[in-house]
C-alpha cells in the first residue's frame, strides 16, 4: 500500500536532452513533451523571452537585443544556466497541472561523458526541481527504444545520428562493450550546406532554411527520381533577396563530408567490435536511431558500405526518450543501465 501511495504520488520522467531536440517521457503516459533545445533571451535584460520551439520560431527573425541560444553543443551541455532554465521550463510546462513535486528522473546522456559533464547534467537537473537523476547512456536507449534485447549475450549495434554527434555502440548484457562517437551529425550537414551554397552559387541562406533543404531534398544516395526546389536567400555580391533553385545531386555534395565521416564511424566501430559480437552484428545488421536516420537513402548507403543489413528504428527522433522511458516503466529489469 506504502508503496503504491509513494508511486501515485512521485512521478517518473525520463529525458532526452538533445542538442537539437529535447524530449520528456512520462511513466504510464509515454512522450509528452518534444521541443527544439533552444532559449530566447534579452541581452540587456537577460530576460528569457521563450524557449522551446517558440524560441526557435523566431531564430533569424528578432531584433538586436534578442539572442537565441542552444545551450547544448555536441551532445553535451555548453551553457548550463540557460540548459537549466530550460529544463525547469520543460519540467514546468508538462507538471503544471499534475501536482506534482520533484519528479524523479533519467536523463539520456553521450557515451564517453566526463566526470564533470555528467556533474553539470544532474546539476542543470536538480536546479529545474528533478530529484533522483539517473543518467543512462544515449545508444542504450537508442537500443531499448528500437526494441534490441540488450539483455541477452549478443551483439546489439545501434547508430544514433542526432544533431550533434553520432555515437555507434555495440550493447550486450545491460552494457555498452564498444562504443565510438564523432561529433558530425545532423548539425554539420545544415552547415555544409549552407558553405555550398555561398560558394557555388553566391547565395547567402539562414542555417534554418539549410535544415529544411536538406529535409525535403537531401539525400545520402540518389533517389530515383531527380528532386529540385526554390529556395530565397540573399546574393552576396548585391544584398538583394533572390529565389533560385537547388537540386538533389548539389546537396548530396554539399554533405558529402560529413556523411562520410558517419560512414567512416561505423566501418571503425564494425573493425574494432570482439570477433563473437561481430559474428551477431553480421547476422543481425544494426539499427539506426535519431533523426539522422530520416536522412533519405543513408540507410542504403550504410549497407552498400558495410554489406550489412541496416534497420531504421520505428520513429527514430523518439527512439532515444522512448528507451528512457522503458527504462523508468522497468526500473529493477533495467538497473543495471545506470551509469551514476
Ligand atoms: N527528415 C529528415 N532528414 C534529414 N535529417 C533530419 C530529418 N529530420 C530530422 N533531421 C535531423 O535530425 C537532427 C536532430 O535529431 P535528434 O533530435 O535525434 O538530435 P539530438 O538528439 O537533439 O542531438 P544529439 O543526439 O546530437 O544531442 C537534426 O540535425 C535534423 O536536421
Ligand atoms: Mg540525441
Amino acid at each position: 500500500m506504502l508503496k503504491w501511495l509513494s508511486s501515485y504520488f512521485s512521478q517518473d520522467l525520463a529525458m532526452d536532452l538533445g542538442t537539437a531536440n529535447t524530449l520528456i517521457y512520462m511513466r504510464g503516459k509515454g512522450v509528452v513533451l518534444n521541443e527544439p533545445s533552444v532559449v530566447a533571451i534579452n541581452q540587456d535584460t537577460h530576460q528569457v523571452i521563450a524557449v522551446g520551439q517558440e524560441a526557435r520560431n523566431i531564430i533569424g527573425r528578432h531584433g538586436q537585443r534578442v539572442v537565441t541560444i542552444r545551450p547544448l553543443k555536441d551532445g553535451v551541455i555548453a551553457d548550463f544556466e540557460v540548459t537549466a532554465v530550460m529544463i525547469k521550463y520543460f519540467l514546468a510546462k508538462i507538471l503544471r497541472k499534475r501536482q506534482i513535486f520533484r519528479p524523479r528522473l533519467v536523463v539520456a546522456v553521450p557515451t564517453g561523458i566526463t566526470s564533470v559533464e555528467k556533474r553539470a547534467v544532474i546539476e542543470a537537473a536538480e536546479q529545474a526541481g528533478a530529484r533522483y537523476i539517473h543518467l543512462v547512456e544515449e545508444p542504450m536507449a537508442a537500443a531499448i527504444g528500437a526494441g534490441l534485447p540488450i539483455e541477452k549475450p549478443l551483439g546489439n549495434m545501434v547508430v544514433d545520428i542526432g544533431g550533434g554527434t553520432t555515437e555507434v555502440a555495440i550493447i550486450s548484457m545491460f552494457a555498452v562493450a564498444y562504443s565510438e562517437s564523432v561529433r558530425v551529425a545532423g548539425d554539420e550537414a545544415n552547415e555544409a550546406i549552407l558553405r555550398y551554397v555561398q560558394r557555388e552559387r553566391q547565395m547567402i541562406i539562414s542555417e534554418v532554411l539549410a535544415e529544411s533543404v536538406k529535409m525535403r531534398i537531401g539525400s545520402a544516395i540518389a533517389p530515383e527520381v531527380p528532386e529540385r526546389i526554390d529556395i530565397t536567400g540573399k546574393e552576396i555580391l548585391t544584398g538583394i533577396p533572390k529565389t533560385f533553385s537547388v537540386c538533389d545531386e548539389e546537396i548530396r555534395e554539399a554533405i558529402k563530408e560529413p556523411i562520410s565521416a558517419i560512414v567512416e564511424a561505423v566501418k571503425r566501430a564494425l573493425e574494432k567490435t570482439p570477433p563473437d559480437l561481430a559474428a551477431d552484428i553480421h547476422d543481425n545488421g544494426f539499427w539506426l536511431a535519431g533523426g539522422g536516420a530520416l536522412l533519405k537513402g543513408l540507410d542504403k548507403l550504410l549497407h552498400q558500405s558495410t554489406s550489412l543489413k541496416v534497420n531504421i528504428a520505428d520513429d527514430p527522433l523518439t527512439a532515444i526518450a522512448r528507451g528512457a522511458g522503458s527504462v523508468i516503466e522497468h526500473v529493477d529489469f533495467y538497473r543495471d543501465v545506470f551509469i551514476n
